[in-house]
């Protein structure tokens, strides 16, 4: 796949199931995540492989997080089979004198991306998630989170079950101006 189709013609996919990208496609994956723009080579981010009886176990962390958060138990229990294979992205910020925090969040966020693409290269798909389990206390705990770190996402990754629609074209002029 040529590059520039990649990053023209990239989409999502919610709709994933086995099989799932593993063994040398999955460090590939993780590999392109790892790429990430890092200011610093500070390598502020770190992963969280979910499969087979891990996605068992990060349902229960749900299910538990949506009972004490007032969420809904019952579909945050499912929510993790929506795929075959997670990795949760962590963004794990250093203190440096010149790297602010927000800057360290935007890598892991690049990593999260470049490992999208490096799925959908490899002719698998995935989506990139948050919602309130991204920004839980409890899912925060229970995944070993330290105090500095948060959740920036849930990469779901399979392969698609639907095809999807041409991605949507924005005209680059109403998003672009000249100085
Ligand atoms: C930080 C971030 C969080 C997201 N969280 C969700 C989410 O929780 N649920 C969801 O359906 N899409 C979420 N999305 C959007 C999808 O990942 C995806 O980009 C969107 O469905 C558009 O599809 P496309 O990537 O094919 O353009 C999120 C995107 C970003 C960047």
């Amino acid at each position: 796949m040529k590059a520039l189709d990649l990053l023209l013609n990239r989409h999502s996919c919610a709709r994933l199931a086995a099989p799932a990208p593993e063994g040398a496609e999955l460090e590939t994956i993780w590999n392109a995540g790892l790429r990430a723009p890092d200011h610093g080579g500070l390598s502020p981010w770190r992963f969280i492989h979910v499969s087979g009886e891990g996605l068992s176990k990060l349902a229960g962390i749900f299910e538990q997080a949506a009972l004490a958060e007032e969420g809904d138990a019952e579909k945050a229990k499912t929510m993790p089979f929506r795929a075959p294979l997670i990795t949760i992205v962590i963004a794990s910020p250093k203190t440096h004198s010149k790297v602010p925090e927000i800057e360290q969040v935007l890598s892991a966020g690049c990593a999260v991306h470049a490992m999208q693409m490096a799925a959908y290269a490899q002719g698998y798909n995935g989506i990139w998630r948050t919602g309130p389990m991204a920004y839980s206390s409890i899912v925060n705990h229970e995944l070993g989170l330290a105090e500095h770190e948060s959740i920036v996402g849930f990469l779901y990754l399979g392969s698609p079950q639907t095809k999807v629609a041409k991605p949507r074209e924005l005209p680059f002029k109403d998003y672009v101006t000249w100085l």
